[in-house]
């Protein structure tokens, strides 16, 4: 009994030792800023994670960074979890931006401000702002290159577009589209590998309806594998005519590296000039190498920066600053955008290496 007494005042300690660490351990969960990203899996999103990293390094915020996986569920989740930590702001890049309008949504109730990030969400009012890249521009950049280096006329050309559940990859392929559509009206270029976009082909402009036909058919889901299925079986089915110098618009740099592995490996393949975007490191190699074209590049440092400071802006209490909309199905989203540019063998070094966005240790060949 006695020593139970003088147990308690201990025990006393002890719970209320715990009460305490529990409590901080409550508030040092609390979150400012969530972010969440598509997936790991693509260099492109690890790029940005990193950056974003670099750049909280000043804040005096706290942000935390998820991903989902490439499954709308797991972001709701992450988005969940995000506004149980009281997150004021919510930056967010969708796997599917149709379905993340329930995260959204959800944050949207929570009193949360969303921006929007690279990708837009639709069809929901539940988006307050969108940083961007000019994703049209990006689609623009890639064809032109086409257009700039193509052989004589009637050159086969190939079509590969992103995956229909992101927003951006309309934007990518419209961008192309206005660029290539004439060079095809013209004799240019002969479409080799889908028949909807043969369909169109005398259309300068194209309804979204149009243009989800046209990338239902060739679309690599932004999955370099299924790029690479897609892009064997146009090749077995191509005619003669339709190989020797060709033309292949493709996305972004993960499918660039392997349609252009794929083509590389056809002896009636002559020659080939290929798209990509995002300037990924193994895609810069490429380029230095000769065996993809030309990439955009996107700095997402300026992409990081403009999110992080519209969610400071927020956090602040005051108005963040735009130079644009973007109309999302729903509503015109109030954006920020910023400029893309063109990278191939003759500004590799200029445009990344002495901007610092890649050391050039980090190549061979350059
Ligand atoms: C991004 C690209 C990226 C692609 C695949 C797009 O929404 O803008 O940079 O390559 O998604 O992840």
């Amino acid at each position: 009994m006695k020593k139970l007494l003088k147990a308690i005042p201990l025990m006393l300690v002890v719970l209320m030792l715990t009460a305490i660490v529990s409590a901080c351990g409550n508030s040092g969960s609390k979150v400012d800023v969530g972010i969440v990203l598509p997936t790991k899996d693509e260099p492109r999103w690890v790029q940005d994670e990193q950056r974003f990293k670099d750049e909280l390094k000043g804040t005096k915020y706290s942000v935390e960074i998820l991903f989902s996986q490439g499954s709308s569920a797991k972001e709701k989740e992450n988005v969940d979890s995000l506004i149980a930590k009281g997150i004021k702001v919510l930056i967010i890049s969708p796997q599917d931006g149709d379905a993340a309008a329930a995260s959204v949504e959800a944050a949207q109730k929570a009193g949360i401000k969303v921006i929007s990030y690279d990708r837009l969400i639709t069809n929901t009012d539940a988006v307050d702002y969108y940083v961007t890249f000019d994703s049209v521009a990006v689609g623009k950049a890639q064809a032109q290159y086409l257009v700039d280096n193509a052989k004589g006329s009637g050159q086969p050309l190939y079509l590969y577009a992103g995956a229909a559940s992101d927003n951006n990859a309309f934007l990518f392929f419209e961008g192309a589209w206005t660029v290539l559509q004439p060079k095809i009206a013209d004799g240019t270029f002969k479409i080799a590998n889908s028949s909807e976009a043969v369909t169109l082909q005398d259309k300068a402009e194209l309804s979204r309806e149009e243009l989800s036909k046209i990338i239902s058919q060739v679309t690599t889901n932004w999955d370099p594998s299924e790029a690479k299925n897609k892009a064997q079986t146009h090749l077995t089915a191509a005619a003669a005519d339709q190989k020797g110098d060709v033309a292949i618009l493709a996305p972004n740099d993960g499918t660039a590296r392997s349609i252009a592995d794929v083509f590389a490996t056809d002896s009636a393949i002559t020659s080939f000039v290929v798209t990509g975007q995002d300037a990924e490191k193994a895609s810069i190699q490429y380029v230095i190498d000769g065996k993809q074209s030309m990439t955009v590049f996107k700095d997402v440092r300026n992409l990081v920066k403009d999110a992080m400071g519209m969610a400071v802006t927020i956090l602040d209490g005051k108005e963040p600053e735009t130079t644009g909309s973007y109309n999302n199905g729903k509503v015109d989203v109030q954006a920020k955008q910023t400029d893309v540019i063109v990278v191939d063998k003759d500004n590799v070094k200029a445009s990344l290496i002495d901007s610092k966005y890649y050391e050039a240790s980090e190549f061979t060949g350059l």
